[in-house]
C-alpha cells in the first residue's frame, strides 16, 4: 500500500490515503507524511479506527509526545484518559456529557477560540493529532487557519513592525477573555505566562508565519490595551475565510496539524450529545524566545 496525498485546499490541507495507521510505518512512509506536513500544514485521514495506544504509537513517528499535565483544570482523579492523551471530549470519566455549569466544561469552551496548542508552554507543541471517536452530526466542526498565508498577505510595513515582537501567552488570558477568571493559587502558578515570538520561521521550509493564539495576552514592552487591540487586529486579518478550512467530522477521521504554522478552533454544538475526541500532541524541540527568569 503506498501513501498518497491529495490537495483539499491549495497549499494548506491534504487528504491522505493508502495508509492504515494501526500498522507500524516504514521510515519512508513516515518521511512522506512529515514532508506532507511541511508542504501542507493540515493532513486529513478517513476511516482510521484505533486504540489510544495505537494513536500514541503513530504520533511518535513525528517526535516525542507532550505530557498534557499543566494544561487544564481537570484534577488527576477526574481524568478519563492518561497524561499522554488530551481529552478534548465533552465527557467525564463516566462517559457522560459534563453538566452545563461544570467547571471543566467551562474551561474547555476555550477551544472555541482560535488558538495554537500549547502556545502557553515555554516549549510549544509541534503537531497535534485529533481522532474523532464519536462525532456529532450538527455543529462541532474544527476550523483551521493558515498562518503562513496570513503572514505573506501582510503589508511590508506591518511585517517589519512585528518581526521581532515577543508576546506573553497564558491560559489565564484565553480563559479570562471568556470571563473564566476564578482560578486557585495553584492554577495561577501553573498557568504563569510564557514568551513567544510573534513571527516564527519554519525550521524546514524557512517560511515565516504569524504565531497568534487566544492565549496571547500582551506584547512585551507594550501597554496592554494597545497590545490587545493590535493582536485582535492581526487575528481578524489571519482568520479571513481565504485562509481557513472547516473540517466536518466523520467518525474515525484523524486530523493532524502543525501548531507552528496554524491556528484552530472548534465550533459550537449541542453539548448534551456525546462528542468523544482524543488528541495526542507531538512536543516541540525548542523555545521560540528566551524565557523570563522564574
Ligand atoms: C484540540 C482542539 C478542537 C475540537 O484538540 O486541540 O482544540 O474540535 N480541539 O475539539
Ligand atoms: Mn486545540
Amino acid at each position: 500500500m503506498s501513501i498518497s496525498i491529495s490537495e483539499l485546499t491549495p497549499g494548506f490541507v491534504g487528504e491522505v490515503s493508502g495508509i492504515d495507521i494501526t500498522q507500524p510505518l516504514t521510515r519512508e512512509q513516515a518521511a512522506t507524511l512529515e514532508a506532507g506536513m511541511d508542504r501542507y500544514a493540515v493532513l486529513v485521514y478517513h476511516d482510521q479506527p484505533f486504540t489510544d495506544e495505537q494513536q500514541k504509537a503513530f504520533s511518535r513517528n513525528f517526535g516525542e509526545l507532550e505530557n498534557t499535565a499543566g494544561g487544564n483544570v481537570t484534577k488527576a482523579a477526574e481524568r478519563r484518559l492518561d497524561y499522554q492523551m488530551a481529552d478534548v471530549s465533552n465527557l467525564g470519566p463516566d462517559h457522560k456529557p459534563l453538566a452545563r455549569d461544570d467547571r471543566r466544561r467551562l474551561f474547555n469552551l476555550g477551544n472555541q477560540l482560535w488558538h495554537s496548542d500549547s502556545s502557553f508552554r515555554a516549549i510549544p507543541a509541534k503537531f497535534s493529532l485529533l481522532s474523532g471517536r464519536i462525532v456529532v452530526d450538527a455543529g462541532g466542526n474544527t476550523e483551521f487557519a493558515d498562518m503562513r498565508a496570513a503572514y505573506d498577505a501582510l503589508d511590508d510595513r506591518t511585517k517589519a513592525e512585528i518581526e521581532d515582537l515577543v508576546c506573553e501567552h497564558s491560559l489565564i488570558y484565553s480563559r479570562g477573555s471568556l470571563g473564566f477568571t476564578e482560578l486557585t493559587d495553584e492554577e495561577r502558578q501553573m498557568f504563569k505566562p510564557v514568551r513567544q515570538r510573534l513571527v516564527r520561521t519554519h525550521p524546514v521550509t524557512g517560511r515565516k508565519s504569524l504565531y497568534l493564539s487566544s492565549h496571547s495576552g500582551t506584547i512585551v514592552g507594550w501597554p496592554m490595551p494597545e497590545a490587545r487591540a493590535f493582536l485582535r487586529d492581526l487575528n481578524e486579518h489571519a482568520v479571513q475565510p481565504r485562509f481557513t478550512y472547516s473540517h466536518k467530522w466523520k467518525q474515525y477521521d484523524l486530523v493532524m496539524w502543525d501548531n507552528r504554522t496554524t491556528m484552530h478552533r472548534v465550533r459550537r454544538f449541542d453539548e448534551t450529545k456525546v462528542r468523544d475526541m482524543r488528541r495526542t500532541t507531538v512536543a516541540g524541540d525548542s523555545v521560540t524566545v528566551q524565557q523570563m527568569a522564574a
